[in-house]
């Protein structure tokens, strides 16, 4: 099983480049846009324009939603506190793209109450905080990275943003969904393909798709003669329970779109911020010296990365009604986005909100969200990140940056940030 693990670079490097992810997408931000998005915030807390549009960018194609609708932009604490927790005026049904069936092929992301509370509370409790504190971390992500610490410890460089940060989340969630082996890497490959804008045909996007569902109904199919100890199992026995007291199991195909959103969304959203937090500390040496010091400080060091830089810095909601925040008027179907980047450096909330500082009081941000859709998968992320820092600060007394490989930075998307590369001297 391990062989996969710590197998060829060249597997990873074709599905973790965040750079030429976006640029295959057309969206490429090579510049921290966070200077520009400071200074739109103090300008007004809601804007006219799509965040985007504000900072004179071209649209790209993901972004199909905005296609033919006027959009919006909260930018300030307030502002977007207040969308993300208001399901009623603002809908997740935005990333909607309705198919033939009209099935919602993001599954919770894109559904709103009550329905949504009704189809994550069958796979909340997995995701609890004791539960990854125990069964994720004990199970699954403390044997990944001390064998990707291992591997890494036979050379006196890395790139750990490849050889680490990539690896340990797609392990741990196909593990935790009940798959083994080959089979791991094989599904991530499809799913990265079902959605790799641009980068294939429509006819491989589809060979991708079904190859993903097929894997997933025979697993399903496994799992229902032989129950284990694992997500997917958890889905089979779990049960619907709606407001109008109807109860039933999840279909096939609604456990197959639920395993499918959180294989997408927990796989590259903490390898992404992973780096951003091992960045953050190879760059801030006194800081990192105290989490040497004192390993409780590595939680601080990782919410303190997801606030200063969140790798998803914007997220959408469709209005659902004429409606008004912070004195700006938006009409029933523009969409608003929240500008979650923005808000995490409010300096109505946080001083010198542009500095990392992991000493700063704790308090919460907007990185994993607000409200009903707060990040499911937080406390895995959370769990990965400390372990592989942890494995990292044990392993390598000595560990910084190669001063002799290209400085890494910030890339990728304007909605999805990532390090170019995070090539590190061992010894
Ligand atoms: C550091 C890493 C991560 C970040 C920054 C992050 C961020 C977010 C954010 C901002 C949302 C809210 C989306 C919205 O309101 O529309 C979200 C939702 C979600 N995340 Fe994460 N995420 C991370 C890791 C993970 C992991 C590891 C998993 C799964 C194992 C995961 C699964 C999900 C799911 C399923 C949702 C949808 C929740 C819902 O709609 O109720 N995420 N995430």
């Amino acid at each position: 099983m391990n062989n996969v693990l710590i197998g060829d670079d060249s597997i990873y490097e074709e599905l973790y480049d965040v750079r030429r992810e976006a640029e295959h997408a057309g969206n490429l931000v090579e510049e921290d846009m966070n200077p520009a998005m400071n200074a739109l915030r103090e300008r007004a807390p809601v804007q006219k324009g799509f965040l985007r549009e504000l900072l004179k960018l071209p649209h790209h194609q993901r972004h199909v939603f905005a296609v033919g609708r006027q959009g919006y932009t909260a930018l300030t604490w307030d502002a977007c506190n207040a969308a993300f927790r208001d399901h009623e005026r603002f809908s997740s049904k935005v990333m909607h793209t309705p198919s033939e069936s009209g099935e919602q092929r993001l599954g919770i992301l894109e559904m709103d109450e009550p329905e949504h509370r009704t189809f994550r509370a069958t796979i909340q409790p997995m995701f609890l905080r004791p539960k990854t504190l125990t069964w994720w971390r004990d199970r699954f992500i403390k044997d990944i990275v001390e064998t990707l610490v291992a591997k890494i410890a036979q050379n006196d460089r890395a790139e750990l943003n490849l050889q680490l940060c990539a690896r340990v989340p797609v392990h741990t969630i196909t593990r935790a969904i009940g798959m083994e082996g080959d089979d791991a890497i094989i599904f991530r490959q499809n799913l990265v393909r079902t959605s790799a804008h641009g980068r294939i045909s429509m006819d491989e996007a589809r060979a991708a798709s079904a190859t993903v569902d097929r894997m997933l109904i025979e697993l399903i199919a496994k799992r229902r003669v032989e129950p284990g100890d694992d997500v997917l199992s958890g889905l089979i026995q779990a049960e619907l329970d709606f407001p109008d007291g109807v109860r039933r199991p999840l279909t096939e195909r609604e456990i197959v779109i639920m395993t499918k959103l959180v294989m997408l969304a927990g796989g590259g959203t903490s390898w992404r911020q992973m780096g951003i937090t091992i960045w953050a500390l190879l760059t801030h040496r006194e800081q990192l010296e105290a989490v040497r010091a004192d390993r409780k400080l590595i939680d601080k060091a990782i919410e303190e990365s997801v606030r200063w830089n969140p790798t998803d810095p914007v997220f959408s909601r469709l209005v659902a009604q004429d409606t008004e925040l912070e004195g700006v008027q938006l009409p029933e179907g523009s969409v608003l986005e929240i500008c979650l980047g923005a808000a995490n450096r409010d300096p109505s909330r946080w001083d010198n909100p542009d500095a990392y500082d992991l000493h700063r009081p704790l308090q919460s941000h907007m990185g994993f969200g607000m409200g009903g859709h707060q990040c499911l998968g937080m406390n895995v992320a959370r769990s990965e990140i400390w372990v592989a820092i942890n494995a990292l600060l044990d392993a390598f007394p000595n560990l910084r940056l190669d001063p002799d490989a290209p400085a890494p930075h910030m890339t990728g998307g304007l909605e999805q940030r990532g390090m170019s590369a995070i090539p590190v001297l061992l010894r």
